[in-house]
């Protein structure tokens, strides 16, 4: 097996609870995974992300963990989860999941215990104060619904501490014993046979007086330590980074190749939709600008949308106010510093923008990461509080509940899309994986396409100067591959006229059409983009 295999996976981020129901229950479950694998196969995607499915009182969709070994009963057992790695290993996917480092649920036992006494085992395991001025530079994340990052806890008699909701109070990593709780709980799974794991909420771990409590020098001694136990136990699986910081901040998380082997890149994120908006590359260039290279066995992974709200935490205030003005006109589409909607209705349902952003997605630097039910252009549901709007039932079929779940509509843990253009009538993978033309097929090929070459994990970045700032265009080299890719972000049309390397050859292919194209001149290669249009051209040296 290969050890780097993360470094040009093509990555797929499902909700269990969202994606398919196997027993009626109007929940989704691993079994419902297991049943859609191979839609998953054909779609292309090499691993897939399960968001959390620890058992948990469900108070940040389980992100708030009342059991670290346990897997939620709606989901179904342990065996079902192992069932589900085998037959994914069968089919040759690979499957990461959630590990919540920073907290617990307020419901864990650790918890129960650690507020019942000063003198419990389990009180070193949080972190306590007698006022709230402790760590009083630190920024709240849920600003919406968080007053303090410290709330009184009338039987512990003092307040803990929490960077999330006031049910997740966090762990306190000072303590020996929680830095080895958590490798056990790493060991667990890993023995299950995961392939790795999405780290949330890393730059938080630890706390000290007087700075932001992000990004400590010791949060990052201990992910060394959690990386060294992976490397020394577990080769060739995984640990993805999210630390929603700057790129000069999320460097350190990949550390000498001895950190992270995987970061999310947050700020090119919302950039993809500015340049989308401007019909200018500059946010793009700028952002790329200031990404300081990562070490060879590394690799960024770049996303359009998640199941969190379209975060705004890494853009400045004025752009923030725009991005909301642009694309969160209605109060109800803003949560926290950020948007709360899906890909398609954030790009008008535009099928040429929702193309253009899914190339940049797979060319970008990095391993594209697809979140279930943006690949048939899937609705949100602003209706529906916190970040639920986006986790909502996927749409297999034009069929009640969309195929989902054969329980009664009102047994559904969500309600299927019901606005138009977004209904499982217009928006759903039957109809899709039948029709050639679908955007299910188009961001299919595109996957296929990335899949058959290695320059788009591996190669070089470099842009191009395509004479107009509308167009994106950069080169992906290795070897003796080239592939210049071009993207219109503008809604007019535009001739492109650039300068070839000399030492390609004559005749470059057009992969998306897979045609021929002949340059004016071994020199320079112009031409005519539409509105929107994307090109990735290959030529061989
Ligand atoms: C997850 C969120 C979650 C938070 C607290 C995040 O960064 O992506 O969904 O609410 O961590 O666990």
């Amino acid at each position: 097996m290969n050890d780097l295999w993360y470094k040009d996976a093509v990555f797929y981020e499902l909700n269990v609870r969202a994606f398919y129901d196997s027993n009626g229950d109007g929940h989704g479950d691993l079994r419902g995974v297991i049943e859609k694998l191979d839609y998953l196969v054909d779609l292309g995607v090499d691993c897939i992300w399960l968001l959390p499915i620890y058992l948990s009182p469900l108070k940040d969709d389980g992100y708030d963990i009342a059991d670290f070994y346990a897997v939620l009963s709606e989901y179904g057992g342990l065996n079902d989860l192992k069932l589900l790695i085998s037959e994914a290993h069968r089919r040759g996917l690979r499957i990461i999941m959630d590990l919540v480092l920073n907290h617990t649920s307020d419901q864990h036992p650790w918890f129960q215990a650690a507020r019942t006494s000063r003198n419990s085992p389990y009180r070193q395991y949080y972190v306590w104060s007698e006022s709230t001025q402790k760590y009083s530079q630190t920024r709240i994340i849920f600003v919406d619904t968080q007053p303090s990052n410290w709330t009184w806890d009338e039987q512990a008699g003092q307040y803990f501490w929490h960077r999330f909701y006031a049910c997740q109070p966090d762990l306190n990593y000072d303590s020996p014993a929680v830095q080895e709780e958590m490798l056990r709980v790493m060991r667990y799974w890993l023995d299950l046979g995961i392939d790795g794991f999405r780290a949330d909420a890393v730059p938080y771990l630890f706390e000290r007086e007087g700075t932001n409590c992000e990004n400590l020098p010791e949060t990052h001694a201990y992910l060394k330590r959690i990386r060294r136990f992976v490397n020394e136990n577990y080769p060739g699986r995984i640990l993805l980074c999210e630390a929603n910081q700057w790129p000069e901040d999320v460097r350190p998380y990949f550390g000498d190749g001895d950190e992270f082997h995987m970061g999310f890149h947050f700020p090119v994120m919302p950039r993809i939709y500015m340049a989308l908006e401007r019909g200018q590359r500059q946010p793009l260039t700028w952002i790329l600008e200031r990404t300081p290279p990562i070490p060879e066995d590394c690799q960024w992974c770049i996303f359009l949308r998640n199941h969190d709200e379209l975060t705004l935490e890494m853009v400045t205030e004025e752009e923030r106010q725009w991005m909301w003005q642009v694309y969160a006109p209605e109060a109800r589409m803003r949560l926290n510093l950020g948007i709360r909607r899906r890909l398609a209705p954030l790009l008008g349902n535009d099928r040429r923008k929702i193309e253009l952003a899914n190339s940049l997605l797979l060319t970008l630097p990095g391993s594209p990461i697809i979140y279930y039910g943006d690949e048939i252009g899937m609705g949100d549901d602003i209706w529906l509080p916190d970040r639920n709007g986006v986790r909502t039932p996927m749409q297999w079929q034009n069929t009640p509940n969309a195929g989902f779940s054969s329980a009664p509509p009102d047994r559904l843990y969500a309600p299927v899309i019901a606005r138009e253009p977004y209904t499982p009538v217009r928006v759903n993978v039957a109809d899709q994986v039948a029709n050639p033309g679908s955007l299910w097929h188009t961001l299919r090929r595109m996957i296929a396409l990335r899949k058959a070459s290695r320059l788009f994990g591996w190669g070089s970045f470099t842009w191009a100067d395509a004479g107009i700032d509308s167009v994106a265009a950069y080169w992906r080299e290795e070897g003796p591959q080239r592939l210049l890719i071009l993207n219109n972000l503008s809604e007019s049309s535009h001739f492109v006229s650039l300068a070839l390397p000399e030492v390609l050859g004559p005749e470059p292919i057009d992969l998306i059409t897979n045609s021929k194209l002949t340059p004016a001149s071994s020199s320079r290669l112009e031409l005519e983009l539409g509105p929107f249009e994307y090109r990735w051209i290959r030529f061989d040296g």
